[in-house]
């Protein structure tokens, strides 16, 4: 067992404090959805008995304002807004949607995601943003309604990935404009595939017959990094940005990805054939991988890496096992998709970097398959493997290549039997290296769809709360073919619900409650930190959780506490700390009153810096 549980009942003792008989009283929604799951006559709450000494900040109250609220002694500020220049020779923020694609081109990207801080020294770092998507209600002044090619070039450019150095100047981090890396990455920068898909007659195009060189990726969600120096960055939602006018037979592994025929929200499609899945029906497959960046080389080409399967990926959680391979923790974040695991073929050599850049490129793919304890919100697991001729991926059941199960690793992941989850998003890794976590934001079709029955992973029908499940490798190895897994926390309203799940785990009160956690991190002491995606609407189900939100969890007590709430109308994602852990950045996507400028200005997707006004680590 790991560090912060030192006991093999440890592990018990935490289930145990996490679900008390609140949390094991099912209530009838349970019931009528055909739960299996009674009251644990053991289970007690012992919700007391969490006394964090890893949380030392003062909880805040939900907010409804339009701005960022901290606890006591803590401040923010602005790092970067959409729309800053990140060259010395950019032109400045128009704020009236007025410039084009060669402005936004030089400019920071819209909707900031996950990022990752790689430090230089220390004063000076790079850091990487994702840049998930954008929005036409502010990108342009006829808010979409007037698109031309140049608007959707503009479109493309304030996608992908925005690379930018920051210095520290007086103890206050600011974007330096003259950086050697900074760089944007965008819809139309041309990237590599390598790995088992790479050249595949399904990724050829008529612009590409050798199936290997890609122009761009978008809709980057969450991020992870390598320790040899490269930036993670995973493309998630695609299938939004593809369309046609012409109504043309989707397949069935295409539907499932969510391809469609039919005029697209971005409207690349009227203006660049490659978006029209008539024209170009496989251009939608070179989308939705993982793509790895080296951020210190700004003349480096992205490379799509294949052997990490092809779905919505949320994020990247690499880990170097104790015998020397990497492993990556993956989630596919749609109803009812799966949590993934790679296991990289080559092991990391410390100081090897020039190998190491090759790890990611052949491995072996996993699925998770949650087995349920009775009467319990724990049990085991085990990692089903996607290997062509194994597990029935086979060409009976319609797999010809390895290329094929990593192009439609959901099909495949189906195939061998993978538990569906409630929206797999983070995974993050405790700094123990041996408990993983993930969160589980929401999922409405649970209970109600076929093969998405209740079960104790996913224990709520029509979840609209999320929970986050953790789990440790058998013997503390992430090669290892199984796990045990409990949930950590289950979000609730125990305002509105008492007496069922839906009041949430025994560690979620009416202090401390929420929804739809999201984005997940840990900082170098083992706080979680737990980003909110979700329902602001403060009303019904949701009455009393305000805007969203980041909260500090401490996963061996079990205690929640809030500590930052956002503007009106954002999600708070992507989260990287400064190497002394003494600023932490934190994205403000998609905020929709007027932050952070305020007054009439139009809201501007923001990274925002926290720093403790003592200057202490954060959190501490
Ligand atoms: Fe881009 Fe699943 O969040
Ligand atoms: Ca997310
Ligand atoms: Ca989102
Ligand atoms: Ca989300």
């Amino acid at each position: 067992m790991s560090n912060f549980l030192k006991k093999e009942s440890d592990f018990s003792n935490m289930v145990n404090a996490r679900l008390s008989r609140r949390g094991f009283l099912m209530g009838t929604a349970m019931a009528g959805a055909g739960a299996f799951l009674a009251v644990n006559p053991i289970a007690k709450a012992i919700a007391s008995s969490m006394n964090s000494s890893l949380l030392n900040f003062e909880a805040i109250s939900t907010s409804t304002s339009d701005s960022i609220l901290l606890p006591k002694g803590y401040s923010s500020s602005t790092l970067m807004s959409w729309g800053d220049p990140i060259f010395a020779n950019a032109p400045q923020f128009n704020p009236n949607g007025q410039q084009g694609s060669k402005a936004q081109a030089l400019q920071f990207g819209d909707n900031t995601d996950g990022m990752s801080i790689f430090p230089l020294s220390n004063d000076r770092a790079i850091l990487a943003i994702n840049n998930e998507y954008t929005n036409y209600e502010y990108l342009f002044a006829h808010e979409g309604k007037a698109m031309t090619a140049d608007d959707v070039l503009k479109a493309q450019a304030a996608v992908g990935i925005t690379i930018v150095e920051i210095v520290r100047k007086n103890g206050q981090w600011i974007m330096d404009p003259a950086g050697r890396v900074n760089r944007r990455i965008t819809a139309n920068t041309e990237m590599l595939v390598t790995g088992p898909a790479a050249g595949h007659d399904l990724l050829k195009t008529k612009a590409d017959p050798s199936g290997k060189k890609v122009l761009g990726t978008f809709n980057n969600c969450a991020n992870g990094e390598t320790p040899w120096g490269t930036y993670l960055t995973c493309e998630e939602n695609f299938n939004s940005f593809f369309g046609s006018d012409k109504e043309v037979a989707v397949s069935p592994d295409d539907k499932r990805y969510g391809i469609k025929s039919e005029q697209s929200k971005y409207q690349w499609h009227n203006f660049d054939d490659r978006f029209d899945v008539a024209k170009n029906p496989n251009e939608a497959n070179r989308f939705g991988w993982v793509v790895e960046i080296d951020p210190n080389d700004p003349t480096s080409t992205p490379l799509k890496r294949t052997a990490l399967g092809r779905f919505k990926h949320e994020n990247a959680a690499l880990i170097v096992n104790d015998d020397g391979h990497v492993v990556v923790y993956l989630g596919d974040d749609e109803r009812g998709e799966h949590i993934y695991k790679f296991v990289s073929k080559g092991k990391y050599q410390a100081g090897n970097n020039a190998e190491n850049r090759n790890l990611l490129e052949e491995g072996t793919l996993y699925v998770a398959k949650f087995l349920m304890k009775k009467d319990k919100l724990e049990g085991d697991g085990e990692w089903l493997e996607l290997t062509y001729g194994k597990n029935g991926l086979t060409k009976e059941n319609g797999f010809n290549s390895q290329a094929e199960v990593m192009i439609f690793a959901r099909r495949a992941a189906t195939q061998v039997g993978a538990t569906t989850m409630d929206r797999p998003e983070w995974v993050a890794v405790h700094p123990d290296k041996k408990h993983v976590f993930c969160t589980l934001t929401n999922n409405k079709h649970r209970g109600i769809k076929e093969g998405q029955d209740v079960d104790a992973v996913n224990p709520r029908a029509q979840n609209h709360y999320g929970q986050i499940v953790r789990w440790e490798p058998t013997k503390g190895d992430h090669v290892s073919a199984s796990f045990q897994w409990d949930l950590y926390l289950i979000a609730g309203n125990p305002s509105v619900h008492q007496g069922n799940l839906y009041a949430g785990s025994d560690n979620i009160n009416k202090d401390n409650m929420f929804n739809s956690p999201d984005g997940i991190g840990f900082d170098k002491a083992g706080r979680l930190w737990i980003q909110t995606d979700g329902n602001y609407s403060n009303k019904g189900d949701f009455s009393g959780q305000g805007n969203n939100q980041m909260l500090c969890g401490d996963p061996k007590t079990g205690e929640v506490r809030r500590f930052l709430t956002g503007p009106i109308g954002c999600e708070i994602t992507g989260l990287t700390f400064s190497d002394d852990q003494k600023t932490m950045f934190v994205g403000v996507q998609h905020p929709s009153g007027h932050f952070p400028a305020g007054g009439n200005h139009k809201p501007r997707s923001t990274i925002v810096m926290v720093t403790k006004d003592s200057g202490g680590v954060i959190g501490s």
